[in-house]
């Protein structure tokens, strides 16, 4: 290949690269804002506007090592309710959170956005069609 037509192949593979870096970018932080506002509504309550829940009686999402571990179990959570043993950050919790099911695809996983993106969590885009795969 010639050294100019190599120059442009490279320059166009990184200018595609970056704008679908900006692209995914742009699209969580659209989805966390429309999360921010399922989570006031429906979580708040439990576990608190700074996702520090309240230590022994509802477990953290802040920081919450179960639920960065595994984004498939914590959608099921929210979808189906979750109830039993659950250990949070070294603290067992035993208690009964209720189904969120009546959400749609798209709340789930623009909640889910949300509460693995703040309060110093970080995580990849969860999808629409992610979720709508668990329902069956
Ligand atoms: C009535 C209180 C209550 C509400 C409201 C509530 N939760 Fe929970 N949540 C709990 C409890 C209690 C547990 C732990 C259940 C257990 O011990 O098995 C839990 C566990 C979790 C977990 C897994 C544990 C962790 O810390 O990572 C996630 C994720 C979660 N809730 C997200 C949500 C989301 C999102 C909403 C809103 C759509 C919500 N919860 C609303 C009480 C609540």
């Amino acid at each position: 290949m010639p050294n100019k037509l190599k120059i442009s192949v490279f320059l166009t593979l990184l200018l595609t690269s970056t704008s679908s870096i900006i692209y995914a970018q742009q699209e969580l932080e659209v989805s966390m804002k429309r999360g921010k506002d399922i989570y006031s509504t429906n979580c708040t309550v439990c576990h608190m506007a700074n996702g520090e829940g309240i230590t022994g009686a509802f477990p953290p999402l802040a920081k919450s090592d179960y639920l960065m571990e595994d984004t498939k179990r914590a959608a099921l959570n929210i979808i189906n309710g979750v109830s039993g043993e659950m250990k949070v950050n070294g603290i067992s919790y035993y208690g009964a959170m209720g189904a969120y099911g009546a959400l749609s695809n798209q709340d789930i996983a623009d909640v889910l956005n949300y509460i693995r993106n703040s309060w110093e969590n970080k995580g990849n885009i969860v999808e629409v069609k992610t979720i709508k795969a668990l329902r069956k």
